[in-house]
């Protein structure tokens, strides 16, 4: 069988376009550092309008700020349409903080405004986000998620204070 002389090279070139295609897939895939959130802690939903696993949950019954043995802080929060319990958060600059978010009735979003804390919160998973604030200072907490009629109202503040000033957390 005779191939012409351009159909070679119109086939050789569509076979590298292909390789290309795949590399910058997979480049973009898993070359860039993107992860996604893996061990995902779940738990129990039992509907939008029963909060009970939230409610009988050793930390979420309780949210707030929590430091560990080895100076890291955990941080416990819950969301219901429109509000995050707490709503008002302070931890001290250069810790590591984990950010530990329950939905109790919808989706809702978590957004640390100027920060890379970021992440949806379903109902049934537990968001968490880990991160070091190494500027002190007044950060807004947002729903970024359009989760009811009140969403835009559905905010909150993290106070950074120098090591110095913080209050200890709630633990
Ligand atoms: Cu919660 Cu929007």
């Amino acid at each position: 069988m005779h191939i012409h002389k351009y159909e070679k090279l119109w086939l050789a070139a569509s076979l590298v376009l292909i390789v290309l295609f795949i590399g910058t897939v997979t480049y973009g895939a898993v070359g860039m550092g993107f992860e996604m959130l893996e061990d995902e802690e779940t738990i129990e939903w039992a509907g939008a309008d029963d909060p009970s696993p939230i409610l009988n949950h050793p930390e979420f019954s309780d949210p707030g700020v929590r430091e560990n043995e080895d100076g890291s802080i955990d941080v416990y929060v819950t969301a219901a349409h429109p509000n995050f319990n707490p709503n008002d958060i302070e931890v001290p600059a250069d810790r590591e903080v984990t950010f530990h978010v329950a939905a109790m009735d919808v989706i809702h979003g978590f957004q640390i405004t100027g920060t890379n804390v970021n992440t949806m919160v379903i109902p049934g998973e537990i968001a968490q986000i880990s991160t070091e604030f190494d500027e002190t200072g007044d950060y807004g907490i947002v729903c970024n998620e359009y989760c009811g009629p009140q969403h835009h109202e559905m905010g909150g503040q993290l106070t950074v204070v120098p090591e110095g000033d913080w209050d200890g957390g709630d633990n």
